[in-house]
């Protein structure tokens, strides 16, 4: 096959961190859109796209995962590059070298750094000092990756995004804010139903907000999960204690009772709404089986559009 007709990047967005959405404009979610769809339909016809030939991805991992590691990394070979999977455990900064100089030495070796850890602020401070791109892989703000994989799913199954209506019930957590700053930018509204106590990041919800108005999009914040779901195109939730929350679980098993995405609350929404939920899922706790097990759940899409739009995100940003 001729070069010229494998699916590239357009080029703004090289050198690019993926820190949050908030950074991203809706036009280059777009070309990030637009680019997952040519790299997923080369992978179904098998066509063997060298973008990230001879690049390499250092992915840091402080919190466990299946689906970020193996699409990163399988993600980056599909495209001629590879992955090096980091732990602490393993490297120096788990006894105390600090993130500059982590920063500073991997951008020596590797084309971009990756990063799942507990604290944003220790992924900002990492994309100050190195030379690369840094992708975060999930913090206790934000699910960039997540988020932009999800409005790929939602276009699929539902062909258009603008004007749809996404419902988030659930925690107010990292997967919650990135939703809804990727409902906004992609020209959908959003309602939230979390128990009171559970509400977004004040500093994340003021941003979200004014997303939502630039973008002319409707953005609500309830208690009630009947009022969110109403005539929703899309339902979608979370685990209700999220990673370095689980001393908490019985307590907030406690407070969301009355948020479990149940056939009952579903009949609110459009009679053919989607189930979302990033996985892993509590069945019988945030879902019930009848539903992320039933006809409107896409959540394998979902988490199968990790891969082709991680592609997309890394064959953007790498320079
Ligand atoms: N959704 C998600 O990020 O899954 P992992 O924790 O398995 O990576
Ligand atoms: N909100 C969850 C998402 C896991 C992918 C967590 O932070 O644990």
């Amino acid at each position: 096959m001729d070069d010229n007709t494998f699916a590239q990047p357009s080029g703004e967005l090289k050198n690019r961190d993926v820190l949050t959405l908030l950074d991203f404009t809706a036009e280059e979610i777009q070309m990030l859109l637009d680019l997952s769809e040519k790299l997923k339909q080369e992978q179904k016809q098998n066509i063997k796209n060298p973008l990230l030939q001879g690049k390499s991805l250092g992915m840091i991992f402080e919190n466990a995962s299946t689906r970020t590691r193996v699409s990163f990394e399988t993600g980056m070979t599909q495209l001629g590059g590879h992955a090096l999977f980091l732990s602490p455990r393993d490297m120096q900064i788990g006894r105390g070298e600090p993130i500059q100089d982590t920063a500073n030495v991997l951008s020596r070796y590797v084309d971009a750094i990756m990063i799942r850890t507990n604290s944003h602020e220790t992924v900002e401070e990492l994309a100050t000092h190195a030379d690369v791109p840094v992708i975060n892989a999930l913090t206790d703000l934000y699910h960039p990756c997540q988020a932009l994989a999800d409005i790929l799913t939602i276009k699929e199954h539902k062909g258009q995004l603008n004007g749809r209506k996404a419902a988030f019930v659930g925690d107010g957590n990292n997967v919650a804010h990135s939703f809804l700053i990727a409902c906004a930018k992609a020209g959908m509204n959003a309602s939230i139903a979390v128990p009171k106590g559970y509400e977004p990041s004040d500093k994340v919800w003021q941003e979200i907000k004014r997303t939502a108005e630039n973008n002319k999009t409707s953005l609500d914040l309830t208690h009630s999960p009947q009022e969110a779901v109403q005539d929703a195109d899309v339902i979608y939730t979370d685990v209700w204690a999220s990673m370095g929350f689980e001393e908490e679980q019985s307590k907030r098993e406690e407070a969301f009772s009355g948020f479990q995405i149940d056939k009952s609350l579903c009949s609110y929404a459009k009679p053919d709404f989607i189930f979302m939920h990033c996985l892993p899922a509590h069945r019988g706790e945030e879902v019930a089986e009848e539903i992320i097990d039933g006809a409107h759940s896409v959540v394998y899409d979902e988490a199968e559009n990790r891969l082709h739009m991680q592609k997309a995100i890394l064959a953007s940003v790498i320079e």
